[in-house]
C-alpha cells in the first residue's frame, strides 16, 4: 500500500515537472518574427514615400491612393498569416533580435502608415480615401492583434512608443488598430 501510495505520487510529481518543462522549453521563435516584421516594415519605406510623392507632385487620387492602400492591405494580410503561423515566442530580453527590437520595428511601422496617410483628408483629392480606411482598419487591427499572440505582450511597448502619432490615427479614423494598440 506504502509502495504503491509512493509511485502514484511519483506519478503526480513528474507530470508536473513535465508541464513546467514543457513551459520552460517553448521556443523563442523573435527571429522568424522579427523578419516578418521588417519584410513588412520595408513594405512601408517604399509605400510611404510612394504616397507622400503622389502628394507632393499633385497626382494623389483614388486611383493612385487606391492602389497604395491595396499594397499596404495586402501587405498586413500576408504578415498576419505569417505570424499566425509562427509558434508563440518565449521571447528573449537578451538575445537578439529581443522582444523590444520586434516592438521598436512595427511601431516604426505603425508611425510610418500614420504620419504618411496625414496629408491626404486635408489635401482634398481622394474622396474615397474613407472607405479605403475602413477596409485598412480591420486588416492592420487583427495584424497587430496577432503580433501580441505570436510575441506576447508586445504591444505594451507598440503603445508607448506611439503616443505622439496616435494621433493621426484619430484623424485619418483607423478606430479598429487604435483599439488594438490600446487607445
Ligand atoms: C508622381 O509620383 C509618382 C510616385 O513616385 C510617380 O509614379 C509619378 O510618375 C509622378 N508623376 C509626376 C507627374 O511627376
Ligand atoms: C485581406 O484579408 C481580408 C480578410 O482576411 C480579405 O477580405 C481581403 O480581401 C484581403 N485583402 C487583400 C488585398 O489581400
Ligand atoms: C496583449 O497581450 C497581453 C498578454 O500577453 C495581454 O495582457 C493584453 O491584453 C494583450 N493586448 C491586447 C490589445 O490584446
Amino acid at each position: 500500500m506504502f509502495a504503491l501510495r509512493r509511485v502514484f505520487t511519483l506519478a503526480l510529481v513528474s507530470v508536473a515537472c513535465a508541464s513546467q518543462l514543457n513551459v520552460r522549453q517553448a521556443t523563442n521563435t523573435n527571429a522568424a518574427i522579427n523578419s516578418a516584421v521588417d519584410t513588412l516594415d520595408e513594405t512601408l519605406h517604399h509605400v510611404g514615400p510612394t504616397i507622400l510623392t503622389l502628394m507632393a507632385n499633385q497626382t494623389a487620387s483614388d486611383t493612385t491612393i487606391g492602389q497604395q492602400m491595396t499594397a499596404l492591405e495586402t501587405a498586413f494580410n500576408k504578415t498576419t498569416a505569417t505570424l499566425t503561423g509562427i509558434a508563440v515566442s518565449a521571447g528573449s530580453t537578451t538575445v537578439k533580435p529581443t522582444n523590444d527590437d520586434i516592438s521598436i520595428t512595427y511601431s516604426d511601422v505603425m508611425a510610418l502608415t500614420a504620419t504618411s496617410l496625414s496629408g491626404i483628408i486635408a489635401q482634398g483629392k481622394v474622396p474615397g480615401f474613407p472607405a479605403m480606411v475602413a477596409t485598412l482598419d480591420p486588416i492592420m487591427a487583427k495584424t497587430t492583434l496577432q503580433l501580441n499572440v505570436t510575441s506576447p505582450a508586445s504591444l505594451v511597448l507598440v503603445h508607448r512608443m506611439m503616443l505622439d502619432a496616435s494621433q493621426f490615427f484619430v484623424a485619418e479614423k483607423f478606430t479598429q488598430t487604435l483599439a488594438a494598440l490600446g487607445f
